[in-house]
């Protein structure tokens, strides 16, 4: 779909980068901009990641990953440039005026989901209709409030062959997109058929709550039918990179700090509607590296809460290994034989649910759990067995630092001497430590090859000699305050007449004749995010000076109060002489050089230019003064 560029420029006026990035990564204001922990690298202890509300752009300090809000939806979530102009809008009430002219894929994907969320809404409106009785029994049986059967958008899918294909037909949704979403069967002979037939309708969103695809629950007692059958991978829906009830979750992940993952959408409701509401499900699939990556974006401290048969364990297994290997702090909790989390809190209510997640035990004690009430304590080699497989799991931990303390709870458990178990370990760490030699010695090509494309491109390309480093803090300085916006710039241009030429360094050159270009621009440092001619070094470089709290050199901090509101007139004036001055340095320090080797006649020129250097240098140095 073609949006308007007027809506575009009104939903990103409107859009509140702060606001939009605030619900995913937790913003803490710090001057004029706010900062957080970088969602887009490992970003432990100091927040390197800042967001200006002013300017509308973030940037990160320690990866230089930056752009607007657009960019972060993008990067971020995923979504396409229309995604997220469609999620700002939605946001900010903001209404597009439907324009023809599609482009083919997009115009695809779209409809898949508007046919997904246009059936969600008809499996749920059909709950209020005598057709569905069996299926208000059923959630009612379930103890399924009416607010859960809205929040998750429950619903019923009528017996019927076709009665939602008629439906969607009405919305000129086509075939070809009932068939995208998953929601159309072809049958090999042609025939079609609606997939979900006089199932109980459970809508599956993705991490923006659109609706992507189905779990649907068997409510008949009729034999040999699948108990669950579930939306096929499609357009818009792969099982493995996604977690049931994570739109949902997500802000109590955040508040919790901690995920409860469960294997089943009963489980998710039915604790969610008791108030624990950090509960996302693998929908019986294993759990994948995607799906920890996108828990991952909220927090690094997992309960694995799976049931206790053996496919239960199976996934407990798997999803130790996983959360392990990626850093994650993990707990696992053990429900009592036969239960889980929807049986234990719809019979016995959430207490004894919550008491066993604060009980929830580490790893180590988990597994010695479970090798001892298979009797393999007292047989030698099954023990060691065990031993060895605990260690491996340790030597995948990447925070070496918790190896020790690991190591030491399996001494006393399996009452094993530290040498013994440090055996054990360091021939784990070896094999650990030649693997990761192996994709060590596996990069060191591609880099080195990147590093030849990126000089070869240097050569070609000079954009890519950006060196912040290298800068002047005067010339940091007056770039800093040439992108606070139009005012400030403006002064920069015509009263201060600053040219190119009054850069010294090659990088503040570069980025202020980038910067004279957008001239007229309102705001640069958003112009520059759009323009896709732009190299990304270069924007992130500018975003970075944009977006820095501005210092107006050492020498300030001695004015003390003057520093908290400073005349930025004052300040760029004497920016600007400071600059002259290093110049007349510079020539200053040529001239005498070429004293020593000049004949008379060049030596008076010279000594005449020096005077005259020299007197303006005096000048300017009183106008510095004052
Ligand atoms: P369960 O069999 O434990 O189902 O499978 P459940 O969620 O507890 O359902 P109830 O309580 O019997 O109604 C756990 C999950 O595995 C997936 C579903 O996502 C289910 O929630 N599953 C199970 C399927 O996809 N297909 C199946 O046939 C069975
Ligand atoms: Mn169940």
């Amino acid at each position: 779909m073609k949006i308007p560029q007027n809506i575009i420029d009104q939903i990103k006026y409107q859009a509140d980068i702060v606001d939009v990035i605030g619900e995913y990564v937790h913003l803490k204001k710090a001057g004029n901009r706010h900062v957080g922990l970088c969602p887009f690298h490992e970003d432990k202890k100091t927040p390197s990641f800042s967001v200006s509300g002013d300017i509308g752009v973030y940037h990160c300090f320690g990866c230089k990953k930056s752009g607007n809000v657009f960019s972060f939806l993008k990067d971020y979530l995923g979504l396409s440039f229309n995604e997220s102009v469609e999620y700002l809008a939605k946001r900010y009430n903001i209404i597009i005026p439907s324009v023809e002219e599609k482009s083919e894929s997009s115009s695809r994907t779209d409809l898949a989901f508007k046919a997904l969320k246009i059936s969600a809404e008809f499996f749920n409106k059909l709950l209020y209709t005598k057709e569905a009785d069996i299926a208000i029994k059923y959630f009612k049986k379930r103890d399924f409030s009416d607010n859960l059967i809205a929040q998750f958008l429950l619903g019923y899918s009528p017996d019927s062959y076709d009665k939602l294909n008629k439906y969607l037909s009405q919305y000129q949704i086509d075939e070809q997109s009932m068939i995208d979403s998953g929601l159309l069967v072809v049958r090999e002979d042609g025939k079609k058929y609606d997939r979900f037939r006089g199932r109980a309708m459970f809508a599956i969103k993705d991490i923006i709550g659109r609706v992507i695809g189905f779990g649907a629950r068997q409510i008949t007692d009729e034999p040999d039918q699948p108990k669950y059958i579930n939306s096929p991978q499609s357009l818009v829906y792969d099982k493995s990179k996604v977690l049931y009830g994570l739109y949902e979750a997500k802000n109590a992940i955040r508040n919790e700090k901690s995920a409860i993952l469960v294997e089943g959408y009963a489980d998710t409701l039915t604790l969610h509607q008791s108030d624990i509401r950090n509960v996302v499900a693998t929908s019986g699939t294993a759990f994948t590296q995607d799906q920890l990556n996108l828990l991952g974006r909220y927090t690094k401290s997992l309960f694995l809460v799976f049931d206790s048969d053996s496919a239960g364990k199976k996934a407990t297994d798997r999803g130790i290994e996983l959360a392990l290997e990626n850093g994650f702090e993990v707990k696992i909790a053990r429900l009592p034989a036969g239960e889980d989390p929807d049986s234990l809190v719809r019979n016995n209510g959430p207490e004894p649910f919550r008491y066993h997640i604060a009980n929830a035990v580490n790893f180590i004690d988990y597994m010695a759990n479970e090798i001892k009430k298979e009797g393999a304590m007292d047989n030698p080699s099954s023990k060691a067995d065990a031993v060895r497989s605990i260690v491996s799991l340790i030597s995948k931990i990447p925070d070496m630092l918790q190896h020790d303390f690991y190591l030491s709870r399996i001494a006393d458990i399996f009452d094993l001497s530290e040498n013994q178990l440090k055996l054990i370990y360091n021939e784990k760490q070896e094999l650990v430590n030649k693997a990761k030699k192996n994709i060590d010695s596996n990069k060191i090509q591609p880099d080195l090859k990147q590093l030849s494309e990126v000089q070869n491109e240097r050569i070609i390309n000079d954009e890519f000699v950006i060196d912040l480093e290298e800068i002047l803090p005067e010339e940091k300085l007056v770039l800093q305050y040439a992108l606070q916006g139009p005012k400030i710039f403006n002064y920069i241009l015509n009263d201060l007449n600053l040219k190119e030429s009054n850069f010294l360094s090659e990088t503040g050159k570069l980025i202020y004749s980038i910067i004279l270009e957008y001239s007229d621009s309102l705001n640069i440092t958003q112009e520059l995010t759009d323009d896709e001619t732009i190299n990304a070094k270069i924007l992130s470089s500018i975003t970075e000076l944009a977006i820095s709290i501005l210092k107006p050199s050492e020498n300030w901090e001695k004015f003390g109060s003057e520093l908290k509101d400073p005349d930025y007139k004052k300040v760029l004036k004497d920016a600007k002489t400071r600059l002259e001055l290093i110049y007349i340095d510079n020539e200053l320090a040529e001239i005498r050089n070429m004293m020593k080797i000049a004949d008379n006649d060049h030596q008076d020129r010279l000594l005449i230019r020096q005077s005259e250097l020299i007197r303006k240098k005096d000048s300017l140095l009183s106008q510095l003064v004052n």
